[in-house]
């Protein structure tokens, strides 16, 4: 059993950022500017906002957070954006989610330019993904994605097996995994028998939050399982969805929460960052 190591890659891809930002700072005089809007008080949102602009500044991203009560409304948070849309130092726009009940996510999502979509949720992003098209790609199943590779884990022809289907996660996994050639069934809270998909897959990658949901019986010997879910358990110990310790001796690969995808999504994000920043600069050229 090999372990997925989402640290040591995180670190490698944060290291090729923070050379990348030199590059752009010394031959086209671009900082790459980074603005996270933070919505409310939930400490998991907030811990994660501080994470993201701690590793901006580690690899000398230019960030701002944008911190808002949760009673805010829409158009004020629309207003927002429209002013970071229009602000030429910031080239990516991130809003953390969840948002308050009264705030319509689409909405504030598809106010975000698609050219500094850098969490890839905007429909233009999402619709070019779909066709395969270069576009942002959400951080998490990007992540798991460049983890993959980093293995030689090469997806196509494969019967891989995605758990959960939510937007930010599920469905872009899937996505990315039917677009590398894999055979791929998503699972949600819908299916009839999770147990009978996950047993057949080569690759399961569960992304749900839910403690223990896939034990030792639901995986086949030799699986390459990738655990997305983050849950903190009572005595403040983090866990994912799989039960590792039994799961992980039938494995031929697993990713270990913490340091697994955890750690990828940031660096992601990072990418996406830079991705963003020489969006700028072409189109500045194109001006
Ligand atoms: N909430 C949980 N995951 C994410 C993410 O990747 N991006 C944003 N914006 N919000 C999240």
């Amino acid at each position: 059993m090999t372990i997925l190591d989402g640290k040591a890659l995180s670190n490698k891809i944060k290291e090729e950022v923070k050379a990348d930002v030199v590059k752009l700072q010394k031959e086209k005089g671009v900082t790459p500017g980074l603005a996270v809007v933070l919505v409310g008080s939930d400490p998991a949102s907030a811990a994660y906002v501080n994470m993201k602009s701690k590793a901006c500044k580690e690899a000398g991203i230019y960030s701002i957070v944008h911190e808002m009560p949760d009673t805010i409304s829409q158009d004020k948070i629309l207003e927002i954006l429209a002013m970071m849309n229009k602000n030429p130092n910031i080239d990516g726009i991130l809003v953390q989610l969840p948002l308050p009940k009264h705030v319509d996510t689409t909405a504030i999502l598809e106010a975000i330019a698609p050219k500094k979509d850098v969490d890839g949720f905007h429909a233009y992003n999402t619709g070019r993904m779909n066709l395969g098209l270069d576009s942002f790609i959400p951080a998490t199943p990007y992540g798991v994605m460049e983890l993959l590779k980093e293995y030689n884990i090469d997806p196509q022809g494969k019967d891989v097996c995605v758990v959960g289907a939510s937007n930010i996660v599920g469905k872009p996994m899937s996505t990315l995994l039917l677009n590398a050639n894999a055979t791929v069934t998503t699972c949600h809270i819908y299916t009839k028998n999770l147990k009978e998909h996950t047993l057949k897959a080569d690759i399961i990658c569960v992304g749900v939050g839910k403690v223990n949901l896939i034990t030792e019986d639901m995986v086949k010997d030799g699986a390459i399982v990738v655990d997305i879910g983050i849950n903190r358990l009572d005595n403040g110990k983090l866990v994912g969805d799989v039960d590792y310790e039994k799961v992980a001796p039938k494995c031929s690969y697993i990713t270990p929460v913490p340091g697994g995808v955890g750690p990828m999504t940031i660096a992601m994000l990072l990418k996406n960052t830079i991705k963003a920043a020489k969006l700028r600069e072409e189109s500045k050229l194109n001006d």
